[in-house]
């Protein structure tokens, strides 16, 4: 327990570093850094929430979807289908880039996508 408390203190000084798993206060920071804070009217907390929600903080979340064969990627679980491009010829893309970009630990693409996903949907309701 306290190993675990110290790790997280340390990814959470070293941002990016050391984990793949953000912390809630650094992960705050981050998406506040990248813009998200009040983003189409939801808060920082709302965008955390969701994270947590979708990923547990876990950049490289991953989880295939057997009934469309899509696959939903990253801290915000965004879907091949429509979003990002992993090689389904039937994924529109909209976000032009490799679904892999969502899965490191610099979260530009992650938030870039999402800000898409959030105008595109007129706001939280995809998630
Ligand atoms: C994260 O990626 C973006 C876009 O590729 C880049 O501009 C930025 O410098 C990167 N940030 C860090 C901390 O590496």
């Amino acid at each position: 327990m306290k190993a675990l408390a110290l790790f997280a203190l340390l990814a959470c000084l070293v941002p990016g570093s050391l984990s793949m798993y953000y912390g809630r206060c650094q992960l705050a920071q981050t998406l506040q850094q990248l813009g998200l804070d009040g983003y189409m009217g939801y808060s920082l907390a709302n965008w955390v929430c969701m994270a947590a929600h979708e990923s547990s903080y876990n950049t490289q979340a991953t989880h295939y979807n057997s009934w469309d064969g899509s696959t939903d990627f990253g801290i915000f679980q965004i879907n091949s289908r429509y979003w990002c491009q992993n090689g389904d010829e039937y994924s529109s893309n909209i976000c032009q880039i490799p679904c892999s970009d969502l899965l490191s630990n610099n979260l530009s693409a992650d938030v870039e996508c999402a800000k898409i996903v959030a105008q595109d949907s007129n706001g939280m309701s995809a998630w």
